[in-house]
């Protein structure tokens, strides 16, 4: 009989973590629906005590999820942990995820313990942790750089404690796979206890490196993997979840495991991901890049048509590629467009989103002929994104001729109050900008600016993405329109709602 692999989604949790890539409550629970749909297993939902805005995220995911175990970070601190567990009061199956850090460095320096003292505050709070709920994970931070000793020693305890579930991190992916993976083996054959938890591993990707080291844990029996979508997370990312699990299903001739998850809505979860967060996907990037069935030389083309084996090892449409894909258009109504929202698993809120989604849509539509998948996910993620902002674009005016200075007139909604500025700058985007600056007064530092094109033609929407800085504080924003200057406009607008909104949160590695 084949094992099952538990996916444990984290791209909520260590994906936000990511600077830039931060999500309001609203964006999170449309990415766990998103999940759930996918059947991942379990979904880490945030790190409760952060902030109060991050414990109402966690309490709103595990409201609105209900096939998908929901869960929430903690350090091995009782305050953490009480948080979590009342985060998760309304969850249909709760997992508490404590840890703490067991590498010399980590124990040293950043928590100035004694390795006795570690291993006392991680039993501790796998007890505290376990009032709340009988599914506790615990993982010993930078287990990749730990002494070996001391995370059997510290394993065995808190399997006695009642964690259920042992997470092995390389928390800074210094690991090589073929080290990682028999670091597992080790500790699955010395700690004497060790059937009475699940092994599971969360690799980042500092060397390129995550996927393989989850695999080859694989290999010497952990049955539970952490990743993200899109290999979202701190630094160069944790694992990629759509790798793990197309390897695993791809090679089920070498795994003796397999996962829950549907395909087949891979890459419309990966593309909420990235729309929401403004983290765009490579296009060599690995089962969801826009490259990554394309066959472009002759010879490949070839053989694809006379055999798909002889270069695909995987079919497209498992992953969610050319399914339906060209859908409505400007004569489609309410009714077609409510469930097209459905099949691609998008929920809104209330008949007010749907309404303000539909009127977008039929603009798009008397500019665009045929309106596609991806540019519905982007006018959906504009209308939730532009519920509840401070700032709002009312309207704008561009001139811009050869040898002439571009001027921009913009009018804001600002706290409900309307106000027009007119600038001039080196082109149509600097002078839009100009004049929401000067109207916001925001004192940012634009880090990056970047158009793409939804989709073909020249009738497609762009795309624009925009980092802004404050601080070191870092947001991203995103604002799509067939008009790139209006675009640009909606993505700077939407990073500087970001900013305004700004709320102190703890960081649970720091
Ligand atoms: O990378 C890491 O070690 C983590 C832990 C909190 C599990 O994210
Ligand atoms: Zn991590």
């Amino acid at each position: 009989m084949t094992d099952q692999l538990i996916i444990f989604d984290t791209t909520l949790r260590d994906g936000e973590q990511s600077p830039g890539a931060s999500m309001t409550k609203d964006e999170k629970v449309r990415i766990a629906k998103a999940l759930e749909r996918m059947r991942v297993d379990v979904i880490e939902a945030g790190f409760a005590i952060a902030s109060k805005g991050d414990f109402e995220a966690v309490q709103a995911v595990a409201k609105a999820v209900k096939d998908s175990r929901i869960c929430s970070l903690s350090r091995a601190l009782d305050a953490d942990i009480d948080r979590a567990g009342e985060a998760l009061k309304m969850a249909n199956a709760s997992r508490i995820h404590t840890f703490i850090a067991t590498s010399p460095i980590h124990m040293k320096m950043k928590l100035r313990m004694e390795p006795e003292q570690v291993i006392e505050n991680a039993v501790k709070a796998v007890k505290r942790a376990r009032r709340y709920t009988d599914d506790v994970e615990f993982s010993p931070e930078d287990a990749g750089r730990s002494e070996t000793d001391f995370l059997c020693q510290i394993l065995e305890a808190v399997i006695d404690a009642g964690a259920t579930t042992l997470n092995i991190p390389d928390t800074v992916g210094y690991n090589l796979p073929h080290q990682f993976g028999s670091l597992i083996g080790t500790l699955r054959e010395r700690i004497p206890n060790a059937d009475k938890a699940v092994f599971s591993v969360h690799c980042h990707n500092d060397l390129g490196l995550a996927v393989a080291n989850s695999l080859s844990a694989v290999m010497n029996g952990a049955r539970q993997v952490e990743c993200t979508i899109n290999g979202l997370g701190e630094r160069a990312g944790n694992a990629a979840l759509e790798e793990i699990v197309m390897a695993v299903r791809t090679r089920q001739d070498m795994f003796p495991c397999d996962t829950n998850i549907d395909t087949q809505h891979i890459l419309s979860a990966s593309r909420l991901v990235s729309g929401v967060t403004g983290f765009v996907v490579q296009p060599n990037k690995a089962i969801v890049g826009a490259n990554a069935f394309a066959h472009e030389s002759g010879i490949h083309q070839d053989g694809v048509l006379k055999n798909r084996e002889t270069y695909e090892i995987m079919r497209a449409e498992d992953v969610g590629w050319n399914t339906n894909r060209m859908v409505l258009g400007k004569h489609s109504g309410r009714n077609a467009f409510r469930s097209r929202l459905q099949e691609l698993g998008i929920e809104l809120e209330s008949e007010v989103e749907l309404n303000a989604a539909f009127t977008r849509f039929k603009e798009l539509a008397d500019k665009k002929h045929e309106i596609f998948d991806e540019d519905i996910q982007a006018l959906v993620s504009d209308v939730v994104a532009t519920t509840d902002e401070r700032v709002s674009l009312v309207s704008m005016k561009v001139c811009s001729e050869t040898g002439e200075t571009p001027v921009a007139t913009v009018t804001l909604s600002v706290d409900d109050d309307e106000v027009q500025v007119q600038m001039s700058g080196s082109g149509p985007v600097d002078a839009a900008y100009r004049a929401i600056e000067s109207i916001v007064q925001s004192h940012t530092e634009l880090q990056l600016y970047s158009v793409s094109n939804i989709t073909t033609g020249t009738d497609a929407q762009g795309e624009v993405n925009v980092r802004l800085e404050k601080g070191g504080r870092i947001v991203s924003g995103q604002g799509a329109d067939t008009d790139i200057v209006i675009a640009s406009a909606k993505a700077y607008i939407n990073a500087l709602n970001k900013i305004l909104a700004h709320v102190d949160r703890a960081h649970p590695q720091v």
